[in-house]
């Protein structure tokens, strides 16, 4: 079991060009959430829901890991088994430098749904609403997204590797949206140290243990060279 459980958010691919949510210009800034990020704004207008996830579709087929990403991967390699890392992000940088097992905890643009039959598959460049079902032929393809309202993947995985965590690092997320917004107080009442390393306090920074603040690119690899120096 994963020793040190690493959770991710828009932060680390910021600087591959992907934008944040909540930052000056982040994409909250820019779209109502309700309507793109819910599922009663799906049911309102599909199109504009598939719009926003195509358009960040295409940002994310020209993004390329940074700094960040790959010493993740680097961790992940030189500590078979004991690195689990679970991300918010749908985009899938992590999986481009290297990283296995990920957790995308709000899925992934790579993947599409039927919100009928809950059929999955890989996701073309531009989705449409009205798309067949592979399995059943219902015109109700979605993004394999989690949206707000919704419960988010893998969460009995992350609350069994919480539980069993000696170290818990979040890295680039404002702390904003729960479940994972709480990851930390799960991993201090198993008893675990808790690291954030963000470019600036985030909304949780009073529950961490330790914290450092800077660009991923630059304080992500800083870290894990000094995990893997054992200092
Ligand atoms: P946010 O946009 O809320 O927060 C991004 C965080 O990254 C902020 O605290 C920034 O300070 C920090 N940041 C920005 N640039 C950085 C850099 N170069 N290096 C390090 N940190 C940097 O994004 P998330 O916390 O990931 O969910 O948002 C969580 C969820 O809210 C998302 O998964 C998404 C969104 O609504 C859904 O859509 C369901």
């Amino acid at each position: 079991m994963a020793k040190i459980v690493i959770l991710t958010g828009a932060g680390i691919s910021a600087e591959s060009g992907l934008g944040t949510f909540r930052d000056k210009d982040g994409l909250w800034t820019r779209y109502d959430l309700n309507e793109v990020a819910t599922p009663q704004g799906f049911a309102r207008n599909p199109g504009l829901v598939h719009d926003f996830y195509n358009a960040r579709r295409a940002n994310a087929a020209v993004a390329h890991p940074n700094a960040a990403h790959h010493a993740l991967a680097r961790l992940q390699a030189a500590l078979p088994g004991q690195v689990q890392i679970i991300t918010q992000n749908v985009d899938d940088l992590h999986e481009q430098a290297g990283s296995t097992d990920v957790w995308h905890m709000h899925g992934r643009l790579a993947r599409a749904r039927c919100a009928s039959c809950n059929h999955r598959w890989d996701a073309p460049a531009v989705m449409a609403v009205q798309h067949p079902c592979p399995a059943c032929t219902a015109p109700k393809t979605r993004p394999d997204i989690v949206w707000f309202g919704e419960y988010p993947f893998h969460m009995d995985d992350i609350e069994q590797a919480l539980s069993q965590a000696d170290l818990f690092v979040a890295i680039g997320t404002s702390g904003n949206v729960y479940p994972a917004a709480g990851f930390v107080q799960m991993a201090n009442l198993a008893g675990a140290d808790s690291l954030e390393l963000n470019l600036e306090p985030s909304q949780t920074i009073t529950d961490f243990a330790q914290a450092r603040h800077g660009p991923a690119s630059n304080i992500v690899p800083a870290w894990v060279e000094e995990i893997l120096s054992g200092r």
